[in-house]
């Protein structure tokens, strides 16, 4: 086996033994997820499709939560036709059928190895002028849903054993860019704070924590969001480090690290996946 979770003394002479011989570590086996399940709300577009994507083409069974039953119907299609899909429609912001969902998909697909809490809104207008209705309404979604949905799986996660929980931040909490989105930021650094409370939580269990937290991404929440793409785009390449634009691949491929055992003793962490935009 790959060797996570060895016991002390185990874990000692290993380290021992690598100062005299080659130690035998399988990086296929520590990067595989395969016949794992994986719940992603927001699976319908964007990064949680991709996410699904990536999963489903590396043998995982993935379960899409999203308000958007059209979206959903699509990306099931799309994904059946590689491997194992199911859909369910369902704002996260109704704790009730939102809980029953992710019940549901972890009996269809045989309990819950992943949830990556992908799913959020992005509502501008300056803080000064803040419509709370909007405000509550952003918390509802992007932080009090990540809570409705990790309550549910929960148990599933500690049974896995091998139990992943990705949470989706963003580098504009580190930031606090770009104007705005004062009320999106806020919510994504509270993902940060629920985050490394949650993993000192579960991590007895064995069930690790952690945020992604993507630079700029060309999905639909950027869409509209900037008048000029061009020089959105230009902006973004200059302020990053490596240049060119991420694609959804890049956040895919940080998704499944975090979800396979070459990561079980990463947690509480936030992994910028930016480009080298932020340094934190
Ligand atoms: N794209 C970027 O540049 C970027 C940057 C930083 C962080 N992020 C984060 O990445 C995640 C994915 O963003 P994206 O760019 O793919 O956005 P997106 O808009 O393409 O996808 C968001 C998904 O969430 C779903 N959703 C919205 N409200 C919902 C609700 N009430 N219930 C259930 N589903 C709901 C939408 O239907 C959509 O499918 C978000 O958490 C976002 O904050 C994105």
């Amino acid at each position: 086996m790959g060797g996570f979770g060895r016991p002390a003394q185990e874990a000692r002479e290993m380290g021992g033994r690598l100062m005299d011989e080659p130690l035998a570590f399988d990086a296929v086996e520590r990067f595989d997820v395969s016949g794992r399940v994986a719940v992603i709300t927001g699976g319908a577009h964007g990064l949680g499709l991709a996410m699904a994507t990536a999963f489903v083409g590396a043998g995982a069974k993935v379960a899409l939560l999203d308000i958007d039953a059209d979206g959903l119907e699509l990306a099931q299609k799309t994904l059946s036709a590689r491997g194992t899909a199911v859909v369910r429609a369902v704002d996260v912001r109704d704790v009730k059928s939102t809980q029953a969902a992710v019940r549901e998909v972890a009996s269809e697909l045989g309990g819950i190895d992943i949830l990556i809490n992908d799913a959020a809104i992005f509502p501008s207008g300056p803080l000064a002028e803040t419509d709370f209705e909007e405000l509550r309404n952003v918390l509802d979604v992007n932080v009090v849903g990540y809570v409705t949905t990790l309550n549910a799986a929960l148990p599933y996660l500690r049974e896995s054993g091998r139990g992943r929980i990705i949470n989706f931040g963003s580098v504009t909490f580190f930031l606090g860019y770009p104007d705005g989105l004062g009320a999106y930021i806020a919510t994504k650094g509270a993902i940060v704070g629920l985050t490394r409370a949650l993993a000192r939580e579960v991590g007895p269990a064995g069930v690790t924590a952690n945020v992604l937290a993507p630079g700029a991404f060309p999905t639909r929440a950027e869409q509209g969001l900037y008048e000029d793409q061009e020089a959105f785009d230009a902006e973004v390449i200059e302020r990053q480090s490596v240049k060119r634009r991420g694609s959804v691949e890049d956040i895919a491929a940080a998704a499944i690290f975090l979800a396979s055992d070459a990561a079980s003793f990463v947690t509480g962490q936030t992994l910028l996946v930016d480009g080298g935009w932020t340094f934190n």
